[in-house]
C-alpha cells in the first residue's frame, strides 16, 4: 500500500512523512517542488529508505500527477503542498493563487481521473485528506467563541483567501463528483523543521544570533499553538476514521498572545542556553510596525475531532515548547544550512525521481 503526500518537504508534510514511516511500513510517495520552503535535508535520515519515493513537481502539473498516480496506485492523497506564509502573500499574492487555488484544482483534477478508474473497492477505500488552515474562519474578538467547523469563512489576507479557495474546491469535488475528501482546519503549529520565518523558530534563531526580536504592533495577537506532531497524529486520525466529505478543526487548546510566546521562547533560552554577559535574552525583543490587516485572535474548538476520533493533542505548551527550542539548540547545522541556503544543494545530493521515470 501507498500514501501519496504533497509538500512532504516542508515543515508539517516532512513531520508527517517521518512520523508515518515510524510507524508504518506503508510507502510515502512525496511530490514536492521544492520551494524556497522544501527543505530535503530534513528527510535526511530517510536516504536510502526506498520506502519513501521524493519526485520534485508541481502540485500543478498534470501529467506528472497523472502518471504518479498511475504508477503508484496510491489508497490516498494528502494535500499538504501550498504557499504557507501570511508575510509573503502580502509582498507578492501570485505564487499564493497559482499553488493554492490553480495548483490544488489541478490535483484535484488529476486524482478525480485516477480515482473514477479505481475497481470498486478501491474507489470506495480512496480519500483525498486536504489540509488546511483556521485562518480561514478570518479574526476573533477576545470574547468570541473559538472557531466551529460551522463558523462562517471570512478570511482576510492572501494567503488565506487563497487556502480559502481550494477548501471550496475540495468541498465542491465531494459535493459534485463524489470525490471522498476530508478537510482539516488546523490552528498554529510549532516544532522541530519550522522554516525560521514564522515566529517561533525566527525568534529562536534570531536570540542566537544576538539580533532584535521583531514583534508585530502591540504583540497582543492571539494565536492557538499546536505542536507538529499533535497535528501529525490529528492528520492520521481523520485519515483513518474521519467521515467522508466532513471537516474537522485541529487544535491545541492554548492561546496565547504573541508576546508571551516570545517571553516564554527567552526564557528558555536563558535557562538553557544562557547569555556570556548574564542579560536575558528579552533585552532583543524590538516592537515593529504591525502587518498589514493583522487578524487580532485566532481559537480553534477541537471538540469534534475528540468526540467523533477521540483524538487530543499530546503535548501541553510548557512540554512542546521546551522540546522545541532544545530541538533547534541541538541542531544549528540544520538552522545554518537553511541561514546560508545550503539546504538547497540537498536537491542534488538525494534520490529525485523525474517525471520521465
Ligand atoms: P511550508 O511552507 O513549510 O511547506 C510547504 C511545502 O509545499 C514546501 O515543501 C514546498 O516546497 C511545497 N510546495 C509549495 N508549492 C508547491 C507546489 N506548487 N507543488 C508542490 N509542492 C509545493 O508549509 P507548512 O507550514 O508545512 O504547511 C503545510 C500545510 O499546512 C499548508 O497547506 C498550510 O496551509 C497548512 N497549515 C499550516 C499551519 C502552520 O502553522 N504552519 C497551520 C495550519 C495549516
Ligand atoms: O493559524 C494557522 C497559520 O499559522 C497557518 O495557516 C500559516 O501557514 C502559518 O504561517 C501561521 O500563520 P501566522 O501568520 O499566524 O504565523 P506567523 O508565525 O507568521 O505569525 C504568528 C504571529 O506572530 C502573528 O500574529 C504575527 C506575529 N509575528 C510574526 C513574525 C514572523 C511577529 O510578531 N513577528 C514576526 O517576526
Amino acid at each position: 500500500m501507498t500514501i501519496l503526500i504533497t509538500g512532504a518537504a516542508g515543515f508539517i508534510g516532512a513531520n508527517f512523512a517521518l512520523d508515518w514511516l515510524a510507524g508504518s511500513d506503508e510507502s510515502v510517495v512525496n511530490l514536492d517542488k521544492l520551494t524556497y520552503a522544501g527543505n530535503l535535508e530534513t528527510l535526511a535520515s530517510l536516504r536510502g529508505d526506498a520506502r519513501h519515493i521524493f519526485v520534485q513537481g508541481d502540485i500543478g502539473d498534470g501529467e506528472l500527477l497523472a502518471s504518479l498516480l498511475a504508477k503508484h496506485q496510491p489508497r490516498a492523497v494528502l494535500n499538504f503542498a501550498a504557499e504557507s506564509h501570511v508575510d509573503r502573500s502580502i509582498h507578492g499574492p501570485e505564487d499564493f493563487i497559482q499553488t493554492n487555488i490553480v495548483g490544488t484544482f489541478r490535483l484535484l483534477e488529476s486524482v478525480r481521473a485516477y480515482w473514477s478508474g479505481l475497481p470498486a473497492e478501491g474507489k470506495a477505500a480512496f480519500r483525498f485528506l486536504h489540509v488546511s488552515t483556521d485562518e480561514v474562519y478570518g479574526s476573533l474578538s477576545a470574547t468570541d467563541p473559538a472557531f466551529t467547523e460551522q463558523h462562517r469563512y471570512e478570511p482576510n489576507s492572501p494567503y488565506s483567501a487563497s487556502k480559502a479557495a481550494s477548501d471550496h474546491l475540495v468541498r465542491a469535488w465531494h459535493h459534485t463528483y463524489g470525490l471522498p475528501v476530508l478537510t482539516t482546519n488546523c490552528s498554529n503549529n510549532y516544532g522541530p523543521y519550522h522554516f525560521p520565518e514564522k515566529l517561533i523558530p525566527l525568534m529562536i534563531v534570531n536570540a542566537l544570533a544576538g539580533k532584535a526580536l521583531p514583534v508585530y504592533g502591540d504583540g497582543m495577537q492571539v494565536r492557538d499553538w499546536l505542536y507538529v506532531k499533535d497535528h501529525c497524529s490529528a492528520i492520521r486520525e481523520v485519515l483513518a476514521h474521519g467521515r467522508v466529505g466532513e471537516v474537522y478543526n485541529v487544535g491545541g487548546w492554548n492561546e496565547k498572545p504573541n508576546i508571551e510566546i516570545v517571553n516564554t521562547v527567552c526564557a528558555l533560552l536563558d535557562e538553557l542556553r544562557p547569555k556570556a554577559d548574564g542579560s536575558s535574552y528579552r533585552s532583543q525583543i524590538s516592537y515593529v510596525k504591525d502587518r498589514p490587516g493583522h487578524d487580532r485572535r485566532y481559537a480553534i474548538d477541537a471538540g469534534k475531532l475528540e468526540r467523533e476520533l477521540g483524538w487530543k493533542p499530546a503535548e501541553t505548551f510548557d512540554t512542546g515548547i521546551r522540546k522545541t527550542v532544545q530541538w533547534y539548540l541541538a541542531n544549528p547545522e540544520w538552522v545554518a544550512n537553511v541561514q546560508s541556503g545550503a539546504y538547497r544543494d540537498w536537491v542534488q545530493t538525494q534520490y529525485v525521481e523525474t517525471a520521465a521515470t
